[in-house]
């Protein structure tokens, strides 16, 4: 192999061991800081860290070293040479002794050992577990977001064709390729990480890389209990409603938490049942043994081959699922599902994109049009009453929390009308000094009329929970 292929494979190993020796998510009990995308620009947003600039002489060592690693240890196992790094370093150094204003050897060290067995420069961000995006505007512009908030670094790649280099490294194991023919492509690292590359010159600051990294320990409803997005009592309920195999449709905008919400969702199914779980860039994160999990693919350049939500969805059925759980429905698939739901796969699963639950009803309408089957309106209400149970809708308050401002039943049709009934909703009330919003989650009082469906179903929830609890 040339030190070149082993240089790639290295970095995919490198990668796996990590995820190794990563313990399996579990349970946290403790709720982690709540991350906020904040809404200013990137620009006034981004903060400095600390790393010391990097000189001319350093960038220029740097060339030299691999200069000369590829001409004279190209034979060698990458290990011993970054073991042997100090040694190559002053037999440079001996040979170009103008170079000497390099202000930190040890940055220079992890550097080179970055761009032989990782990522190149933004190797440590993909290791930092603090680090949720990474993205390269060009060689000399790196962000990382931590926290939910989005940081411009000091990390500096030397000039476009180390970042292409880096890109190289990640698409070629997946038999990808990014180049002027095809200037965009979407990718994953071998943890799971969801890569996007443009390059010029469609991108006109250099190579573009944005990744979002995968989490490993995705929040859970304790999580979600101790941000405020629900009460203990909602908790309760929606594990309640996936036990009984309701058919269950989280609604929301972009950032509301829906996928979130989809996974915690989804971790209360039985551990007994084959889930298959279909997206566009696989983002759930199941615990159960029993899970197929299919993602989408693009066209390919010539524009062939690609493959919908919708064929995968229809593709399911044949797969003999307990459950089917969908990232999100956008179009003609809609009507796919919930011909699924009416015909006995019960206690499936999806998103969707929309600002309350009677808009999601109505979205859903459209998108079943857009099936191109001329069906009439009565027609496709009568599926989606017949189909859906539950529409949970969670919004992105205007102070930045994630909150589940309706649990909806959807009881069935009435006449012309799909009629929605809210178990709980958001009470506001107003806002404090800080603009933080005032308000709680309550019951309406209703009882929803699947109560009894989960009775028989052996679900037993106390009806106390469907009425407001009286503060003293
Ligand atoms: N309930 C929540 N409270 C606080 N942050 C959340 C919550 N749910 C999700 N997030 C964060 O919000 C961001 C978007 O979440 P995601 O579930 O992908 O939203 P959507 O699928 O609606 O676009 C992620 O960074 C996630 O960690
Ligand atoms: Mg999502």
């Amino acid at each position: 192999m040339s030190l070149l292929a082993r240089i790639q494979s290295k970095s995919h190993e490198h990668i796996t061991d990590q995820m190794i020796t990563e313990v399996p998510i579990e349970e946290v009990v403790v709720p982690k800081e709540e991350t906020i995308l904040s809404d200013n620009t990137i620009s006034s947003a981004a903060e400095k860290d600390n790393t010391p600039e990097l000189t001319n002489d350093y960038f220029e060592l740097k060339n030299l070293i691999f200069k000369y690693i590829i001409k004279e240890r190209n034979d060698e196992d990458i290990d011993e040479i970054v073991a042997d790094l100090d040694s190559i370093i002053s037999e440079i150094l001996n040979d170009n002794e103008g170079l000497t204003n390099i202000n930190d050897w040890n940055i220079l060290k992890e550097e080179i050992k970055n761009d032989l067995t990782g990522y190149g420069p933004i190797n440590p961000l993909l290791l930092d577990e603090s680090v949720t995006e990474v993205m390269v505007n060009g060689p000399k512009h790196v962000y990382a977001e931590r926290n939910g908030k989005l940081v411009l670094t000091n990390i500096k790649f030397r000039d476009n064709e180390h970042v292409m280099a880096v890109l190289e490294k990640i698409v070629a194991p997946l038999g990808r390729r990014i180049d002027e023919s095809s200037p965009m492509v979407d990718a994953r690292l071998m943890d799971g990480s969801r890569v996007n590359a443009i390059i010029p010159p469609l991108a006109l600051n250099g190579p573009t890389i944005t990744i979002r990294k995968f989490s490993k320990d995705p929040f859970t409803i304790r999580d979600l209990i101790g941000f405020g997005t629900l009460t203990e009592e909602m908790a309760n309920f929606t594990k309640a409603c996936v036990e009984a195999k309701l058919n269950i449709f989280v609604s929301g905008g972009t950032g509301s938490g829906k996928t979130t919400t989809l996974n915690v969702l989804s971790s209360f199914i039985s551990n007994k049942d084959r889930i298959v779980t279909i997206e566009d860039a696989a983002e759930l994160q199941l615990g159960q043994e029993h899970v197929v999990s299919l993602e989408t693919r693009p066209p390919n350049i010539e524009g062939k081959g690609m493959i919908s939500i919708r064929d995968l969805v229809r593709n399911s059925l044949r797969m003999r699922p307990d459950r089917i759980v969908i990232g999100e429905v956008r179009g003609g698939e809609a009507l796919d599902m919930l011909q699924a739901m009416n015909t006995g796969h019960d206690g499936s699963l999806a998103t969707g994109h929309s600002n309350s639950p009677r808009d999601m009803v109505a979205r859903l309408e459209t998108m079943v049009l857009m099936a191109g089957m001329e069906l009439p309106v009565k027609a496709i209400r009568e599926q989606i009453a017949g189909a859906l149970d539950v529409i949970i809708q969670q919004s992105r308050l205007k102070d930045g929390t994630r909150r589940i401002t309706n649990i909806t039943e959807v009881q069935g049709l009435e006449g012309d009308i799909i009629v929605l009934q809210d178990i709980f909703t958001f009470k506001q009330f107003g806002l404090d000094e800080n603009g933080k919003i005032l308000g709680k989650l309550v019951p309406t009082g209703i009882r929803p009329k699947f109560y009894e469906r989960m009775e028989n179903e052996g679900i037993h929830l106390p009806t106390s929970i469907f009425t407001e609890k009286v503060e003293n």
